[in-house]
């Protein structure tokens, strides 16, 4: 890189979280000096004492090598923003009470950044965003006479995988300037060898698509699923069937809770982007959606859900992971409490008052919903005795022979 008038390298505005801090670790791992800015005191006093504020495979490791180095800032003020060439910005992008993307939180992040911002920096958008975003902020900037570029570069990532994946994954990377591309292509070529170049406003359809894609594939076969259930049909069976040895079936996923903190709300951002005229995306929302209430029926035609004690093995939106943002497992406990005599949650991971222990699920409950494919579900010994409803076909039973490698490879976390 050539020689720089800023003392560091990167600044992560939203540093603490998710996708943030990952990130910040390879940079720092990576030889950048780097910074991390979040607004969140808790997770960055976490941070500074090297202890990972969630789950994310090998990172309590890289945390513990790079914090020594003096590499790695962890600050709660913008303060040292003034002092970063590239401002990489990774904040939550929700959606608003209209299913509509709310603009608050990067209009916030932009107000707060305003007296740290300095001629020379480049503003690297790492969010999900709504398309023209990127020409929105450039403009803003221009408008307050700042000579900062704007790039977008959306994270792809799989949360709780991302410093293996920030390494394997080729990056997108798109900007309004060849000079700026060039700069970012070298940010990113510290960590990755792949890249490809496309216009800001392909860049940021291209991760709302890819979202989208996988979300309305996932109510493809949740809506199969429940045609196939409805008439007591084995949709593990079918499922095997198309995929078995049939390469153009290779990539169907399997049936399961479709949720998260991303992919409904970037589906719901795409429909927002096309005027609500597409229809498709609304569709698989209703079918994702109205997976928890097709499991209840399900049970409700075994067993007498007044008189039983319901089981929901599993809260994190999906396996292995210890986060519960807008998990599906929460909305099936809230329609089984209306109904059922008493609701069980439980969950290795998650961290929630509210759940018990494993072992008084399995004792209490008359009917065991597996809600999150964790790995420890499917090491359970055969369960007799309960009406189990288990869309990932995790649980034996005396009548389910172990799992087929599809029904494994159908669970992996999204
Ligand atoms: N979670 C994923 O798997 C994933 C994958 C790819 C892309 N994304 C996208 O990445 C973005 C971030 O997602 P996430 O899951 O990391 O969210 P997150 O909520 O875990 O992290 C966002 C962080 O930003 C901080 N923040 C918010 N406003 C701030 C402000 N004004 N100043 C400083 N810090 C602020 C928050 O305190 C939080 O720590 C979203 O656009 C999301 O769609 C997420």
């Amino acid at each position: 890189m050539p020689e720089s008038p800023f003392s560091y390298d990167v600044c992560v505005i939203g540093g603490a979280g998710h996708v943030g801090l990952p990130f910040a670790l390879v940079c720092a791992d990576s030889g950048l000096r780097t910074v991390i800015y979040d607004k969140d005191s808790e997770k960055v006093r976490q941070i500074r004492s090297g202890v990972m504020p969630f789950a994310e495979e090998g990172a309590d490791e890289v945390l513990r090598r790079v914090l020594p180095t003096g590499r790695l800032a962890v600050e709660d003020r913008p303060d040292l923003m003034s002092q970063c060439r590239f401002l990489l910005m990774i904040i939550g992008t929700p959606l608003d009470e209209h299913l509509n993307p709310s603009f608050v939180a990067i209009d916030r992040v932009l107000e707060s950044a305003r007296e740290h911002l300095r001629d020379g920096q480049i503003l690297i958008l790492r969010s999900t965003v709504f398309p023209g975003t990127s020409q929105r902020i450039q403009r803003y900037l221009e408008d307050l006479g700042l000579s900062i570029r704007v790039a977008c570069c959306p994270e792809r990532v799989a949360q709780g995988y991302s410093l293996r994946e920030f390494r394997q994954l080729p990056q997108i990377i798109s900007a309004f300037d060849a000079e700026t591309l060039a700069a970012v292509r070298g940010l990113f070529a510290k960590f990755t060898p792949e890249f490809v170049e496309m216009e800001p406003m392909e860049a940021e359809l291209c991760k709302l698509m890819t979202n989208s894609w996988r979300y309305i594939q996932f109510a493809t076969v949740n809506q199969f699923f429940m045609l196939a259930s409805e008439c007591g049909v084995d949709f593990d069976r079918i499922l095997h069937g198309c995929r078995h040895n049939y390469p153009r079936m290779a990539g169907m996923p399997g049936p399961g809770f479709a949720a998260g903190p991303c992919l409904v709300k970037d589906t719901m951002q795409l429909a927002a982007f096309s005027h609500n005229q597409f229809m498709l995306v609304h569709s698989a929302m209703l079918i994702n959606e109205g997976l928890p209430s097709h499991l209840i029926g399900l049970a409700r035609s075994r067993v007498d859900l007044g008189q039983a004690t319901a089981g929901i093995l599993g809260m994190a939106f999906k396996a292995e992971s210890d986060d519960p943002r807008d998990s599906l497992s929460y909305k099936l406990r809230k329609l089984l409490v209306l109904e059922a005599r008493a609701v069980l949650c439980t969950d290795p991971f998650v961290k929630d008052p509210r759940l018990v222990p494993l072992e008084r699920v399995l004792a209490e409950a008359d009917v065991l919903f597996v809600a999150t494919p964790h790995r420890c579900y499917r090491e359970l010994p055969p369960l007799e005795g309960k009406v189990i409803i288990d869309i990932w076909s995790c649980l034996r039973t005396s009548e389910t022979p172990a799992e087929t490698d599809e029904a494994v490879a159908s669970s992996l976390p999204a």
